[in-house]
């Protein structure tokens, strides 16, 4: 991303707490968390049902507030940020995937990526040709006009993928992007999203139950109650794993 400095890494976070009050039941979902996340890395969130996994990307992207702590992107304190300015840098520097696709059923698969682009108020010229290029880039360059109810489930999450990456984001954030897949699919899209790491150095974390997604990222971080409680990065190429941190 432009003006992003890669001296410092992309995501600094330090003790952030999130508690969820529900009548009188508070549920401590992030307990003083810490992460720091670098740029070019793509980092597998794994955890039991429960454990705060979704809660992390929530809250570390800015899209819910915290009880406690601090997130810094590339240095900018996301919550010292007025709303409408942490909204803006959201949409300048963050790419979203999820487990339901959320595109929009009346716009077709180009119309879909080049939304957030217009919402940015590029050129719709140059939205088009973007979105166009960006779909290539995920291998669907035949289906550029076609309708999400006319796409496959893996097609869909491409577009999804698309979309996400269509404004250049320093991260993009993927909550079980794989989840509603049948397992050709879900290999299908984690190559994707494992390619554009590797060869194009696209920082990427990403929520998922699979292990055998968990097995075949760079590094990989386990949740339990709130808490990291392992993080392992590991040789993608040989499959072996090596043990550097363990918390908790
Ligand atoms: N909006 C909410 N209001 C109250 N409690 C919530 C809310 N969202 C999540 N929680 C609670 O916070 C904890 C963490 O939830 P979270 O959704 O982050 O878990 P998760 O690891 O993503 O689980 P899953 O694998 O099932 O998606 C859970 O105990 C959950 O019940
Ligand atoms: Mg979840």
């Amino acid at each position: 991303m432009e003006g992003m400095n890669s001296d410092h890494p992309l995501l600094v976070a330090t003790k952030v707490r999130k508690i969820y009050r529900t009548g009188s039941v508070a549920v401590t979902a992030l307990d003083d968390l810490d992460l720091v996340v670098r740029h070019g890395e793509l980092v597998a969130v794994m955890g039991p049902s429960g454990s705060g996994k979704t809660t992390l990307l929530n809250c570390l992207s800015g899209l819910d507030d915290i009880d406690g702590g601090r997130v810094e992107i590339d240095g900018h304190d996301l919550f010292a940020m007025p709303d409408a300015a942490r909204t803006e840098h959201r949409a300048r520097t963050m790419g979203f995937v999820f487990q339901s696709f959320n595109l929009i059923p009346v716009f077709s698969a180009v119309e879909n990526v080049e939304l957030p682009l217009l919402l940015v108020g590029t050129r719709p010229r140059e939205a088009r040709r973007r979105a166009l290029a960006t779909l290539e880039r995920v291998g669907l360059a035949h289906r550029v006009e076609h309708r999400p109810s006319e796409l496959s489930g893996g097609e869909q999450q491409r577009v999804t993928i698309a979309r996400a990456l269509v404004g250049r984001p320093a991260i993009v954030w993927a909550d079980e992007p794989t989840g509603n897949l049948d397992s050709a699919m879900a290999t299908q899209v984690m190559d994707l999203l494992c390619d554009l790491n590797r060869d194009e150095g696209q920082t990427i974390v990403l929520v998922t139950h699979d292990s055998a997604i968990g097995a075949r990222v760079p590094r990989l971080i386990r949740m339990r109650d709130g808490r990291l409680v392992d993080d392992v990065r590991q040789a993608v190429a040989d499959r072996a794993v090596e043990r550097d941190v363990t918390l908790g």
